[in-house]
């Protein structure tokens, strides 16, 4: 099976991870109104660790109470959620993986209607699923008070016993409405060149390393490009150059598609995963995640250059995906039965959301 089921050390931290397969972070509805751990929650991703997978990461997890994007969604912005992190944490260490959190603010698109707040953005931007409502431009206090807000939830994941953070930096959501010109129109110190709208970024993962120890992980999820935000592949990989000079420990490239989106850069077309590996040279490790389902997948992902292999669907259908394919079994594809994702741990809530993805359940 060669290189995914090798092990590799975070050089930073020393921490060993036992594979190079990734649970991606997939929102799930699972946890309780007030960001709360739930037991079905805590049932589906220790079933993945037990499952195999090296790393796995929680949904995206709410920082603050008004950045929220949806419900049902895990929150890491108080004490009081830090019994479940510490259960969840445990169980996922106790079955070998190593654990981490994505840390996430919506910004613009934290709706009103579910937050009860208008959204906050780095400029007025609103768009389409946001009833019209438009995000106030953040103040510099407020922004200062929202880099602190990542730091704190940081904090707290590592004394709930976490290995690491992931910053939800990818999507559209807020550290990346900071990044894109379109969305980020400012003038001051946040706004204007890419070293400026980087600035954010930056705060953010100096204020969470220094809020936790030498052997805390500290990765950040970028997308490659977002067209109407104004994010370029050639602005992304200055900002991955960037973060390796920070001091993170990985970088998470969301491709959605690992064969597509090829891109050319001055008459060079290739892969978004090569154009990153080619970039950062090893300096840090890659995470690419787009459509990986079967060994010749990941056979393809770590040809490009990638260091670990996530997966979203693939690990919602199969807890035991990485075991699977170093087995050499080509894990089975969708449509699947609603017998079969509740056997896969997930609960009625999770089964109904994910009847929104378009030929995943099979119609009974
Ligand atoms: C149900 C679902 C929930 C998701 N939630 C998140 C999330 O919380 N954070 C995130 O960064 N990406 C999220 N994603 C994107 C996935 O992490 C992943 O990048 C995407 O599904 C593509 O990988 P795949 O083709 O292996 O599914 C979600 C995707 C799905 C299908």
């Amino acid at each position: 099976m060669g290189k995914v089921s090798s092990e590799f050390t975070f050089q930073r931290t020393g921490r060993t991870v036992r594979n190079r397969t990734v649970l991606a972070a997939l929102t799930n509805k699972q946890s309780h109104e007030d960001g709360s751990l739930s037991n079905d929650e805590r049932h589906w991703l220790t079933l993945r660790s037990k499952g195999g997978f090296g790393i796995v990461t929680t949904a995206a997890a709410n920082v603050t109470e008004t950045g929220r994007g949806w419900d049902g969604e895990l929150g890491v912005w108080s004490d009081l959620h830090l019994p479940g992190l510490t259960q969840l944490a445990e169980e996922l260490t106790k079955h070998g993986a190593l654990s981490l959190v994505q840390l996430f603010h919506g910004g613009m698109r934290a709706p009103l209607r579910l937050t009860g707040v208008q959204p906050v953005s780095a400029s007025e931007n609103t768009e389409p699923g946001m009833d019209g409502v438009v995000s106030k431009e953040l103040s510099s206090a407020e922004i200062e008070s929202i880099i602190d807000d990542f730091s704190q939830a940081a904090k707290r994941c590592e004394q709930a016993g976490f290995c690491g953070v992931e910053l939800h930096g990818a999507h559209s959501y807020l550290i990346s409405q900071f990044l894109g010109p379109v969305t980020n129109r400012r003038t001051d110190e946040w706004g204007g060149t890419l070293e400026s709208r980087a600035t954010f970024l930056k705060r953010i993962i100096e204020a969470v390393r220094s809020s936790t120890s030498e052997e805390f992980i500290v990765g950040v999820r970028l997308s490659p490009t977002i067209r109407d935000l104004g994010i370029s592949l050639e602005e992304s990989l200055q900002v991955a150059e960037w973060c390796s000079q920070w001091g993170l420990d990985f970088l998470h490239i969301s491709c959605w598609d690992i064969y597509q989106n090829k891109q050319s850069i001055e008459g060079r077309e290739q892969t978004q995963t090569k154009w990153f590996s080619e970039r950062l040279a090893g300096r840090i490790p890659i995470i690419t995640t787009g459509k990986i389902w079967t060994n010749e997948d990941v056979g393809f992902a770590m040809k490009e250059g990638a260091d670990f292999v996530g997966v979203g669907l693939a690990g919602i259908a199969h807890p035991d995906w990485p075991m699977q394919l170093m087995n050499s079994t080509d894990p089975s594809k969708p449509p699947f039965s609603i017998d079969h994702l509740q056997r896969s741990g997930l609960s009625p809530v999770f089964i109904e959301y994910m009847m929104r993805w378009k030929g995943f359940v099979a119609d009974e």
